[in-house]
């Protein structure tokens, strides 16, 4: 997007789904959200290509879920921007049935939440605006209760979101809270950032990036607790079942991203 912002949007300070939109090569990004992704890219000269390996990730898992685990409505919280291959469009084109709920906190993804109600016939859609710290409102929320039938199995979607929520318990006890509404056979679909490869000049430098809070494999193990975890359990995104030799692989220190899915 030129810097033309649409009316009451906030564009002066760095925005995740925007800097992340600036990564992946799209159009909804300001000054401060390209500047803070320049800097990052300057310390994580691959972030690109990570943010890339994320979404694939992500499509990956819902095509798995929607297709072979029977899995047919979604809750994907921390959305990001529309771009190709949208959580509803990979779970419908698996299942034209399937139901998707969207949440953001971002009121950008308001302003593009048509791209994002482009619903199959069959299937539906709805996107509502929330905040993922406040988990009772957004499973308290009348387009949610509308959407979903909670007394059947969702995939709980949590994509590089989480290491947005400071603090493990509280991260700990939100992923809690959404699990223990959701029918038994739902399924935790969960990436997240980490300094687990990192050098320590690297870590140095993630460790004051303003609003991310990059955790371990043992933290993001702690999300799961409770769930049985699918093959290949907590992995470099790019490594979750990814179709390709294991010699064309990007490495876990170029990637950063731990993608993992786990059965309630
Ligand atoms: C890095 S993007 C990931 C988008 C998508 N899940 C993916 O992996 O392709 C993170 C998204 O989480 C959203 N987000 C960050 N903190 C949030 C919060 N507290 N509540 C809801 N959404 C949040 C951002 O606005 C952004 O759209």
């Amino acid at each position: 997007m030129g810097d033309d912002a649409p009316a009451g949007l906030d564009t002066s300070t760095v925005h995740p789904a925007r800097r992340y939109n600036y990564w992946l090569g799209g159009k909804d990004h300001f000054a401060a959200d390209r500047e803070s992704g320049d800097q990052i890219e300057q310390a994580h000269p691959t972030i690109r290509l990570a943010a890339r390996e994320n979404r694939a990730f992500l499509q990956r898992a819902v095509r798995h879920l929607a297709a072979d685990a029977g899995i047919d409505q979604f809750l994907d919280i921390g959305t990001g921007l529309p771009t190709a291959d949208n959580t509803h469009e990979v779970a419908q084109r698996a299942n034209p049935a399937a139901r998707v709920v969207y949440v953001d906190n971002d009121p950008m993804v308001m302003a593009h939440a048509r791209a994002l109600l482009s619903s199959s016939d069959q299937g539906r859609t709805c996107y509502i605006e929330e905040d993922l710290r406040e988990p009772g409102t957004i499973l308290a929320h009348p387009q949610l209760r509308d959407t979903l039938d909670l007394s059947r199995p969702v995939g709980l979607t949590l994509v590089a979101v989480l290491h947005f929520i400071e603090g493990q318990d509280r991260a700990r006890a939100i992923v809690a809270e959404l699990l223990s509404a959701l029918a038994p056979g739902s399924y935790l679909t969960l990436s997240h950032g980490t300094v687990d490869f990192a050098t320590e000049q690297e870590k140095a430098y993630a460790r004051q990036v303003p609003g991310v809070h990059l955790r371990s494999r043992d933290q993001i193990a702690a999300f799961f607790t409770g769930l049985d975890l699918i093959e290949p359990g907590i992995v470099p995104v790019a490594h979750w079942r990814p179709g390709i030799p294991a010699d064309q692989l990007p490495t876990p220190h170029d990637i950063a991203i731990y993608g993992a899915v786990g059965r309630r």
